[in-house]
């Protein structure tokens, strides 16, 4: 292993985050593995979309800090800040492509804007990126010609645009049905283990969530913390409280039912 690679890609040390007054993180620590696909559930409202934008610098934490490859991010000078945002890649919840555009312009807008390639270069690396997500035949089409999971890999290939190092993922297989859904997630694995992409993915899909088999952290909204950690199926097996096993077993917690 690359020495460089011991330290984890991301680290998160006791971050607080808030809207106003009212704290929706507190003081959360953890880290993520170069390579991992690192999973991070809880119910509605706990902070998950707000933690993935903690850690792509789009909410400013209270308090704490997110490091990615060792360096603070968002630290205080603007060269180090873009020089870590191009390792990030992004699919957030709403997940929406520009109508107006094709699926070759919506691939093709960070590298108009982040890179100095010839139009025919960056075309083909459009087409390599759509063939990463087996849309080698969508590039000419707008979004409202895809299916829903179609219009997903579109959305993971825009985030692939800059060959990043992590590809944040926020809830990608809501709306989607069982079987688009698990072709999606044979796509992350084969992204991850043929690229090595970390992913970090928002998920509430308890079958996509055994299928990527990552790490997985659980939050909680009346914590405002992190309620478990471990591997899925230990966490089904052995959950360490009812909120984590009403999780894996899909049952209603004791305290309602
Ligand atoms: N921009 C915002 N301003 C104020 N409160 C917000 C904002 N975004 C989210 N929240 C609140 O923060 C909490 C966590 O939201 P969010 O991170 O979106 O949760 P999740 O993604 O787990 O459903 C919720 O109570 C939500 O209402
Ligand atoms: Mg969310």
């Amino acid at each position: 292993m690359n020495p460089a690679n011991r330290q984890p890609i991301i680290s998160v040390r006791e971050l607080t985050a808030k809207y106003g007054e009212c704290t929706v993180l507190d003081k959360i620590s953890f880290e993520v593995n170069h390579g991992e696909i690192f999973i991070i559930l809880g119910g509605s409202g706990c902070g998950k979309s707000t933690l993935m934008k903690c850690l792509i610098g789009l909410h400013q934490p209270a308090n704490g800090a997110v490091f990615i490859d060792g360096e603070r991010f968002p630290g205080t000078d603007e060269e180090t800040y873009n020089r870590i945002l191009r390792k990030i890649g992004v699919m957030y919840q709403s997940g929406a492509l520009f109508g107006s555009m094709t699926i070759q312009e919506n691939v093709r807008l960070a590298m108009d804007e982040f890179t100095p390639l010839t139009m025919d270069a960056k075309n083909a690396a459009v087409a390599a990126k759509l063939a990463l997500v087996g849309l080698q035949d969508a590039a000419g089409k707008l979004p409202s010609e895809l299916s829903g999971g179609m219009v997903k890999r579109a959305a993971i290939a825009r985030a692939l645009a800059l060959d990043p190092a992590i590809v944040f993922l926020d809830e990608p297989s809501a709306g989607l049905d069982p079987i688009t859904s698990a072709g999606l997630d044979a796509t992350i694995i084969k992204l991850s283990r043929d690229l090595g992409i970390t992913f970090v993915i928002v998920t509430h899909e308890l079958a996509s969530i055994y299928t990527l088999a990552g790490r997985c952290i659980m939050l909680d909204a009346r914590t405002k913390g992190i309620i478990a950690s471990g591997q899925p199926a230990d966490l089904r097996d052995h959950p360490p409280n009812d909120l984590v096993k009403s999780f894996f077993h899909r049952q209603p917690l004791p305290t309602y039912s």
